[in-house]
């Protein structure tokens, strides 16, 4: 992981196509949603994820097979195969030839043909010999002082971790007390707080104020904005992204967890919590849905608040909890052997984070703690060499335009020229900030603010994208996709004119679906023969899906993260979908 990372190329080496990458075979009871984000991984990191910890955990072969999961589970499950005919006839009816296209000003293509005088016609070369090339093309491009900065600024890995769940499950609690324990909020603070939660009648919200902030959440006891904090492990640096767990505020949920890598499900133990958060309707079920259309690709499930009175680190609780979740997880996509690791906390009282807890505690776990499993998860491998794409969540003045955003794809460096997509403003990069240090470059999977000129903040809008000159993102008003339903309201019908809110990375815009295309048999995989009027919920659509505003949007099979989306409506979450085509039909 960490030498791919040191083998960071610039974009000079866009022309390699990182899809070439993809190709793994897919096993037979492989019923992952995400299966085109998790070929990304080489095949020697797929096995893992907390691989080395999973094996401590006590045995629960009953629950892990799927055999003996219900048959209406097994169902979801089959009905979770979308992508694995993605390849066959669902989409053979678009034409490639008809893709819609931002027409590119000459100035770009003479940008273009600057940067990369190899690119034939826009098409990627075939990545042939990834090991040579990379040889290669290292030689090529590095001074030696480059290479130390490089090493320099790259000890340690980087994970985006979003701590996701039901309200008052404990996720700034937890957050807190993980800054508490890394040691980077002193006693003094610790009983500000105190004194400050004793005030506004939350005493036991003291460790939650750490990433609660602001007046209303440290009044109402409920965060409202995506809190950010960063910590450091022995071997890893991690960006904490605390969503709010409140129904009213999913969107700031999605905007969290759209830039995370791994997730933190927090549940609580506590009699009845569990329950109210479980039930359809409860954050639980949204969040882990969205989470795993979103691209978080690992989760660990905590299950928080083991010291409360109603729990006292019984083993029976955590059973119930973990048995009920896993075949929740399977149905979500989730691969619950390899991407799922849980693990009992206390969050507010600190046990089973930074170390293991006391067996006089909890006899029954010898499973790891927090910090060790957060260690040991390893996430799919990002391609440096990619084309650069950033979307902007965030944008501010200060001596100039700042923009914030997670690098998807790519690499960038001080002095590169990039473009702000779909507005194709040209824009030059002035300075690089990773948490408060600046740096020269950074790759892909970084949380960054970037200093541009070339632009005003006040024409950047959350939503747009920084791109490569060379491979600028595409801007689309219409697309194609295939949309797996969820819950209508009301039970309504899902068909031509339907209208909802559109989240797809950092955009939010409102769509409208302007024709169904086929419906997929889930049984068989195979689009169903019969023209489709309208479908209903848990139905698989292929449909055409229209914006107002131009959209930068990618492939869900070509940029996972950029091509994934939901689509909500009153404030709930009707189907979740990937973008396959732009072609209109
Ligand atoms: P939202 O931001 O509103 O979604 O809530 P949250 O998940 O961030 O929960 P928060 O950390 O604000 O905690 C909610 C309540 O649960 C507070 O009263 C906490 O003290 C309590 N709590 C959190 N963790 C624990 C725990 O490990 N044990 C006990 N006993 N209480 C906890
Ligand atoms: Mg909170």
């Amino acid at each position: 992981y960490y030498d791919d990372h040191l083998d960071y190329v610039p974009r000079e080496d866009e022309n390699v196509n990182s899809e070439a990458r993809h190709v793994l075979p897919v096993e037979a009871d492989d019923f992952d949603m995400d299966r085109m984000a998790d070929d990304l991984m080489p095949s020697s990191l797929a096995e893992i994820a907390v691989g080395n910890t999973t094996s401590s955990l006590p045995p629960k072969t009953d629950k892990e097979g799927m055999s003996s999961a219900p048959p209406d589970i097994q169902e979801d499950i089959r009905a979770l195969q979308l992508d694995s005919y993605e390849d066959d006839s669902v989409v053979a009816s678009v034409e490639d030839g008809k893709l819609e296209e931002v027409g590119k000003s000459t100035v770009i293509e003479e940008e273009v043909s600057s940067v990369v005088a190899n690119v034939e016609d826009g098409k990627p070369e075939e990545l042939e010999q990834p090991e040579m090339i990379e040889e290669v093309k290292k030689k090529e491009i590095f001074a030696p002082e480059d290479t130390e900065d490089l090493v320099e600024d790259k000890k340690k890995r980087h994970l985006n971790v979003v701590f996701i769940g039901h309200v008052d499950a404990g996720k700034s609690t937890t957050g807190g007390q993980i800054l508490f324990l890394s040691g980077q909020v002193d006693d003094r603070t610790i009983q500000k707080y105190e004194k400050e939660a004793k005030d506004k009648n939350r005493e036991s919200w003291y460790m939650a104020y750490i990433m609660d902030t602001n007046e209303e959440e440290r009044v109402k006891g409920k965060t409202v904005e995506v809190g950010r904090a960063h910590f450091e492990t022995e071997t890893s640096r991690f960006t904490i992204l605390d969503a709010p767990g409140h129904k009213s505020y999913v969107p700031n949920m999605i905007s969290g967890a759209s830039q995370a890598d791994i997730g933190v499900l927090v549940i609580s133990a506590r009699k009845g919590e569990f329950e109210t958060g479980y039930e359809r309707g409860g954050q639980t079920r949204e969040h882990v849905q969205l989470a795993k259309t979103l691209g978080v690709s690992k989760l660990l499930v905590v299950v928080n608040k083991m010291d409360d009175p109603t729990v006292g680190w019984s083993k029976d609780r955590y059973n119930e909890i973990e048995s009920k979740m896993i075949p929740f997880l399977r149905s979500s996509g989730y691969n619950v052997k390899k991407d799922v690791l849980f693990l009992p906390i206390s969050g507010l009282v600190g046990s089973n984070m930074k170390t293991r807890v006391d067996k006089s505690l909890c006899p029954w776990w010898d499973g790891p703690c927090l910090f060790e499993a957060l260690d040991a998860i390893e996430v799919p491998l990002r391609d440096p060499r990619g084309p650069f794409r950033l979307p902007i969540i965030d944008k501010f003045k200060d001596m100039g335009t700042v923009i914030m955003g997670k690098v998807e794809s790519g690499s960038v460096r001080e002095g590169d020229n990039l473009l702000v997509m779909p507005n194709k403003a040209q824009v030059k990069i002035l300075a690089i900030f990773i948490d408060e240090d600046k740096v020269r470059y950074a790759g892909p999977g970084e949380n960054l603010r970037i200093r541009i000129s070339g632009i005003e903040d006040e024409d950047i809008l959350s939503g747009f994208v920084l791109s490569s000159v060379a491979k600028p993102i595409r801007a689309v008003y219409e697309f194609v996709a295939q949309l797996k339903i969820l819950e209508l309201l009301d039970n309504a019908i899902f068909t031509a004119g339907y209208k909802a809110v559109l989240h797809i990375h950092a955009v939010v815009e409102e769509c409208e679906v302007v024709e169904l295309i086929q419906q997929i048999d889930p049984r068989t995989k195979k689009p169903m023969k019969k023209k489709i009027l309208f479908v209903k919920n848990d139905a698989f659509v292929v449909c055409r899906i229209q914006v107002n505003n131009l959209i930068c949007i990618e492939k869900f099979s070509d940029f996972p993260q950029l091509g994934r989306f939901t689509l909500r409506t009153e404030g709930k979450t009707v189907a979740v979908g990937k973008v396959t085509d732009f072609a209109s039909v």
